[in-house]
């Protein structure tokens, strides 16, 4: 009697599993049922650095741009931070301790846009260090600044604050923060769109640049 309530609790677990497993894999392939009414004032660059295999703040790049228009421009590491996400902490926390943060490919020049949307994972409750490298030799004054970012549950608390600091004579705008995977999710191969859906990127762009 008892093997088969646990056999029936097995049962059900593997199949609640697997229907969560498939709403989250068809969660990343919904597009927007929104209108876009959202216009770009002037010339964008979607600069993003993504770290994560899932590659959360990629995708959110990804619908700006889908919604917006604009060219996307990766921040990349000279060496990529190892995997999996164990390490990849253990190699931040040896950075963040050492303030030895490694280094960012150049990226193209930014003169010519006048908006500059940059996004990023939330590492340490603000912008990764690719990020910060990135803003180092690359600063935004006069540009109109659009945050985004993707978290693991802990939020953003300190990125707006940072990034306002660290571009001084530009108008940052009101950003947008998603909550990307756990590690459970990251096992099941899914992101951002777990939590947050592309409708969710086109209202925030809307109300930025909409009618
Ligand atoms: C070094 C490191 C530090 C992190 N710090 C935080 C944090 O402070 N708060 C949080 O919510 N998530 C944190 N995360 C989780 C990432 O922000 C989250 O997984 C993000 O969606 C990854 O985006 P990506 O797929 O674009 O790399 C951290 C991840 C790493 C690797």
């Amino acid at each position: 009697m008892f093997k088969i309530a646990v056999g029936i609790v097995v049962v059900v677990l593997l199949a609640v599993g697997a229907a969560v497993a498939l709403r989250l894999r068809a969660g990343r392939d919904t597009s927007a049922t929104q209108p876009t009414t959202a216009k770009a004032p002037g010339k964008v660059a979607i600069v993003y650095y993504s770290q994560s295999k899932v590659r959360n703040t990629a995708l959110i790049a990804k619908w700006i741009q889908k919604h917006l228009g604009g060219d996307l421009i990766e921040i990349e590491t000279v060496e990529p931070y190892p995997e999996p996400y164990t390490l990849t902490l253990a190699a931040a926390e040896k950075e963040r301790r050492s303030g030895q943060k490694r280094p960012v490919k150049p990226v193209p020049s930014l003169a010519a846009y006048d908006v500059v949307f940059l996004g990023t994972p939330i590492w340490y409750g603000t912008y990764a260090f690719p990020v910060e490298q990135f803003l180092k030799s690359n600063p935004l004054s006069g540009k109109t600044v659009v945050p985004f970012s993707t978290h693991g549950g802990g939020g953003a608390p300190l990125f707006a604050r940072d990034v306002k600091a660290a571009c001084p004579g530009a108008k940052v705008l009101e950003g947008f923060t998603a909550r990307g995977s756990n590690q459970i999710e990251r096992r099941l191969k899914v992101g951002v769109t777990a939590h947050h859906t592309e409708d969710d990127v086109v209202r925030w762009l809307n109300g930025l640049f909409g009618k």
